[in-house]
């Protein structure tokens, strides 16, 4: 593994002041008035948003739009959390930013049901890993989740709309796509416009991938079996130079474990295991540096690097959880993620 900063470094410099004039309104403007100002990422750490509150946004994805970076995850804040859910308002939180470092929070995007007896977005459910795509034929932001009961046994997966990247979204319905169970997951869009859903299924053994209709509301009824038995969860996609590539966890829980990444040619595979991509020491690599994947962030103009975006999972005090964010290279074909206690896009 290198030890040049430099030559791991992301040269994203400029990203913000070239979409500074992007003429967009709000989001990002009002950033660093309250909390200090971020110039490198710290994975781990304490990550607060530009008022100074640590920012809930566990098992998140990442959206960029005109220039701004939407961020919606997991909102597991103490004001709602009890343990029970039953003080719970919001199930996730979006903020805006325009350097990926300094976060302005744009509120609850998909809030709770409360005044229903029995509702998939009610306080003691189960609402993870939300991810949010643009569909240009309808112009909706289309919001796809896991939803569950505590016993995770409900296993479905729920959309929400919104005309607005930050939301509010409407809620629109759960289901099992292609009528199997469905828990970790996340999506992922071609250039072409054609997204998936991908997801643990099968009791988590096998991971389903499934291609969306035209508006994303629905499975289109196209899916493949990949990584029978294996027991894949937490699924991270992205593409590099016409190749797909999965990294995804084993199945512990809230505990870390190994990470492994898979490539295929095609969305629907046929996919290769092609092993662990940490770099580092046999505990960081055994554990994926205490962390569990949830999104792989492309670096604009930066072919090959990426961003690894990773929870660290805190089971008994779940608020308190931690983002991981390392770098993340693709170099002949090979993926490597590697550790950093300190770091900045230059
Ligand atoms: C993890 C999963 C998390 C959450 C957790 C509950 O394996 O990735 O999203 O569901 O289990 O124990």
């Amino acid at each position: 593994m290198g030890t040049g900063d430099t030559a791991q470094a992301f040269l994203i410099a400029g990203l913000a002041a070239a979409t500074a004039g992007c003429g967009l309104a709000a989001p990002g403007r009002t950033m660093h008035s309250m909390g200090e100002v971020r110039t490198k990422f710290n994975p781990g750490g304490i990550w607060t948003d530009d008022a100074g509150k640590p920012i809930q946004a566990h098992g998140g994805g990442i959206l960029l739009v005109d220039g701004v970076w939407y961020w919606h995850g997991e909102d597991k804040s103490p004001d709602d959390w009890n343990g029970t859910g039953a003080g719970r308002t919001s199930w996730v939180r979006c903020y805006s930013s325009r350097d990926l470092l300094n976060w302005h929070d744009e509120g609850v995007a998909l809030a709770a049901v409360r005044d229903r007896a029995v509702h998939d977005l009610s306080p003691g459910r189960v609402v993870e890993r939300p991810k949010v795509l643009f569909n240009r034929r309808t112009g909706k932001y289309v919001m796809w989740m896991h939803i569950d009961t505590h016993d995770y046994k409900y296993a479905r997966t729920g959309v929400a709309v919104s005309l607005s990247p930050a939301g509010p979204f409407e809620y629109l319905e759960s289901f099992r796509p292609d009528g199997a169970e469905s828990r970790d997951m996340t999506v992922w869009q071609d250039a072409d416009g054609t997204a998936y859903l991908l997801h643990s299924s099968e009791g988590n053994a096998t991971l389903h991938i499934s291609r969306l209709a035209a508006d994303y509301l629905h499975p289109a009824g196209e899916f493949v079996r990949a990584f029978e038995g294996r027991y894949r969860e937490a699924p991270a996609v992205f593409s590099h130079a016409g190749r797909y590539y999965i990294v995804s966890s084993h199945c512990t829980g809230w505990k870390p474990n190994e990470a492994e990444y898979a490539v295929a040619d095609a969305m629907l595979g046929p996919w290769t295991v092609a092993g662990n991509p940490c770099a580092g020491t046999d505990e960081q690599r055994k554990l994926t540096f205490e962390s569990q994947s949830t999104y792989v962030l492309p670096v604009p103009g930066k072919p090959g690097r990426f961003i690894f975006m990773a929870d660290r999972w805190n089971a008994g005090n779940l608020p308190d959880s931690r983002y991981v964010w390392l770098p993340l290279r693709v170099a002949d074909g090979k993926v490597e993620i590697v550790w950093r206690d300190a770091w900045e896009m230059r």
